[in-house]
């Protein structure tokens, strides 16, 4: 074997030695940072297995050593010509490639758009166009200050698609008010369904009464959105009996039927404009503050893998602030919306040093400001709107957060 040549991409590569056994060997490939290389190795047995049993990431000097060593050792170097050129290759090829099929995929959304567009009525939310549902007392109230982040269009796009949205996030982060509000302005009734009390597969699917001498069926909840075609928000989905989950799994895909057993087997159908969501506290990338969620349980991949599951943050210090102006108009003023703002967003950062056990929300943040235009007095405001909610050291810690943004009346 000729000594390897050490110029960058000629180290790439498989380096392999026969051995009693089988084969030794190591492979070279580019790490994240620039100038470092991942060393993986393995040692092969005579029946071909093959695992890694080290894996390290190294500089070009330490690469550099490593290499000489192996020279000595008596690893031979593979052509690289197909795999590792091509893997090269292939890792700058990918995103033009991906760029250009995403804007062909965009052409033909477009087209299709325009050729259906004339039929169904539609309503822009944010980039996207929405079709307008057939109305009804269920349809969720507009709120006019709801401010549609540049954020949620993936989301409104799901919706359009009609694919199963999860929403994660802190309490008060938004999950339930982004789909009410798209259902406002859509004209799509909705129903809510909340798994954290005392919801029963029967009023979940539905159950026999005997009315009037009669016996007869009640439609659940989820069989109702599905014939009315409404939008059904399952509530706190991580605290839900196995049974309930049982009977979502089915309706999961697209255009999944629901089979009511307990009804002769009875087939539903979804109504086009059905859509199903769920929201959690304490799921996938949320699971780390499951011990503030308790009895939350943990939600299975697979079952996880049937949605599109989006982690729901608060609003920006500077769309807060907009939030706080439009829902308080006229009185809420700039000055004052950036600093209760900024505390929230203070609040927020100990949350996640874990200096404060209690999250900071929208929710509360609205209620507090609200509160302290009717009595202009923050700290009076805060009582109900906060202190009484949360720990007495949480409350302390606020109170400082506050005075730190807020001096006294002088
Ligand atoms: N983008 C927004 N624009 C205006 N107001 C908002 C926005 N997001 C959240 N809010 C306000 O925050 C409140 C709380 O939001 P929401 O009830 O949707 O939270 P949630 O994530 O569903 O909370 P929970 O987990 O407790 O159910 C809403 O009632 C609304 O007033
Ligand atoms: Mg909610």
């Amino acid at each position: 074997m000729n000594a390897p040549d050490l110029t960058k991409d000629d180290r790439l590569g498989l380096y392999l030695r026969s051995t009693d056994t089988g084969a030794e060997w190591w492979r070279v490939s580019v790490a994240d940072r620039p100038n470092t290389f991942r060393l993986e190795h393995g040692v092969e047995g005579l029946n071909g297995e093959a695992a890694v049993d080290i894996d390290l990431v190294v500089d070009s000097e330490n690469l550099r050593a490593k290499l000489k060593k192996w020279h000595r050792e008596g690893f031979a170097v593979q052509t690289f010509d197909a795999a590792p050129a091509g893997d090269t290759q292939q890792r700058t090829a990918f995103m033009p490639e991906l760029q250009r099929a995403a804007r062909a995929s965009a052409r033909l959304r477009e087209a299709r758009d325009g050729s259906h567009g004339t039929a169904a009525q539609t309503v822009s939310i944010g980039q996207l166009s929405v079709p307008c549902g057939a109305g009804g007392p269920l349809v969720p109230r507009v709120n006019p200050a709801y401010l549609f982040s540049g954020r949620f269009d993936d989301i409104v796009a799901d919706i359009v698609e009609n694919r199963r949205v999860m929403l994660i996030g802190h309490t008060g982060a938004g999950k339930t008010s982004l789909i009410e509000q798209v259902a406002a302005r859509s004209g799509h009734g909705v129903v809510r369904s909340n798994m954290n009390g005392q919801t029963t597969v029967g009023d979940f699917v539905g159950f026999w009464t005997v009315k009037g001498g009669e016996t007869i069926w009640v439609d659940g909840v989820l069989p109702t959105a599905m014939r009315e075609g409404l939008w059904l928000i399952v509530d706190e989905i991580d605290f839900a009996e196995p049974s309930i989950l049982a009977a979502l799994t089915a309706v999961l895909e697209p255009h999944g039927r629901l089979t009511l057993k307990e009804k002769g087997n009875e087939i539903v159908a979804p109504h086009p404009a059905f859509r199903l969501f769920a929201t959690a506290n304490a799921v996938g990338a949320m699971s780390q503050y499951r011990h503030l969620y308790q009895g939350a349980n943990l939600m299975n991949e697979a079952f996880l893998d049937r949605w599109r599951v989006y982690l729901l943050d608060y609003l920006s210090p500077v769309e807060e602030a907009d939030v706080l102006i439009r829902t308080l108009a006229p009185h809420m003023t700039q000055p004052l919306a950036e600093t209760l703002a900024a505390i929230a967003a203070d609040c927020r950062a100990a949350f996640a040093r874990e200096d404060l056990t209690s999250a900071f929300s929208t929710r509360r943040l609205l209620d507090w400001a609200e509160l302290m235009l009717r009595t202009g007095d923050p700290e009076r405001a805060a009582g109900p709107a906060i202190y009484a909610k949360v720990s007495p050291e949480d409350a302390t810690l606020i109170r400082g957060i506050i005075r730190h943004h807020i001096a006294p009346a002088g």
